[in-house]
């Protein structure tokens, strides 16, 4: 039986379902019953009456599903699958930023552990960080973990961001430099670009966007410079077959790489990796993660 035969049998078994983040490896992002963004896949997380998710992305995706869902079982195939912004901020830091500004507002991009969410007033995602600082009723927002996003929103709203410095090595590693030399050879290219990139990169870009979000704006003949982790142009190409796209240097996220079939097969045959947090912690991450969704949708 192929890897492919094998997964079906186990999801119609199980009841199970397969999200996968859009920086999935191709074969893993074929297989998914669906692909997107971290917003996307934590509705359908939270919406889904299947028994079982397994979550084929990074470790605080799979948490925010199982925080959104505490009643389905939630696997993560692969346990070392950690983004490495989201332990850039601890609780404790949030909890002492608290103190220092106690009029502010706490908003928390979702790429954060699932402790530092319980501290926080609202979380966001890429695609409705905008939309979520202008809403929240206060004059000053703390701003955690990503300080590229956490700037590139700054720039978007009559408030004051405190800004934490987090950031994600993937993007932060995309330079200006490399996009002017991919704009020298591809001259008719696009620069599109995810707000986790630093401010001189985003300032080249002409679509700046959650990984979903480049989705949509793209167009069958165009070309694009995709400043955003390398395996998101599988998701663009399937959507535009006539679209041409260059990827950036540097453009991968190992945690992301960590998914295979065979971790799928063995995570659906032994119920591993189960995500486990605590009713305290369920409870309190569950208050910014659905203020979110109410608001930024
Ligand atoms: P999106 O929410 O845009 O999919 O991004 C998640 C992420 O980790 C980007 O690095
Ligand atoms: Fe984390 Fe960056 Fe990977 Fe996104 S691309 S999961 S922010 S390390």
């Amino acid at each position: 039986m192929s890897y492919q035969e094998r997964i079906d049998t186990l999801k119609r078994e199980l009841r199970a379902i397969i999200l996968a983040h859009n920086y999935q490896p191709p074969e893993v992002q074929d297989i998914a019953d669906h692909v997107g963004d971290s917003l996307g896949l934590s509705i359908l997380a939270s919406e889904t009456n299947a028994e079982v998710i397994v979550f084929c992305g990074v470790d605080f995706m799979a948490e925010s599903a199982k925080i959104l869902n505490p009643e389905t079982t939630v696997l993560i195939p692969e346990k070392g699958a950690k983004c490495p912004m989201a332990a850039m901020c601890t609780a404790e830091a949030i909890r002492e930023m608290r103190k220092r500004y106690p009029e502010a507002v706490v908003v928390g991009y979702v790429n954060s552990t699932a402790e530092s969410k319980a501290e926080m007033d609202v979380c966001c995602t890429s695609a409705n960080a905008i939309p979520v600082v202008r809403a929240v009723e206060a004059d000053q927002v703390i701003f955690v973990p990503d300080g590229n996003l956490g700037a590139y929103v700054a720039k978007h709203v009559d408030k004051e961001i405190i800004l934490w410095d987090g950031f994600c090595p993937t993007h932060q590693s995309m330079t200006a430099t490399d996009i002017a030399s991919l704009q020298r050879h591809n001259p008719g290219a696009k620069v599109m670009a995810h707000p986790e990139c630093t401010s001189e990169v985003l300032e080249m870009a002409e679509i700046i966007g959650s990984t979903e979000g480049m989705v949509t704006a793209l167009s069958d003949d165009g070309e694009y410079i995709v400043a955003t982790e390398r395996d998101m142009i599988h998701r663009l190409s399937k959507t535009a077959p006539g679209a041409r796209f260059h990827e950036v240097r540097g453009s991968v996220c190992p945690p992301m790489k960590m998914t295979t079939l065979e971790s799928i097969v063995r995570s659906l045959e032994t119920m591993t990796w189960k995500v486990e947090l605590s009713d305290d912690i369920i409870r309190r991450a569950r208050i910014p993660l659905q203020r979110m969704i109410q608001m930024g949708r």
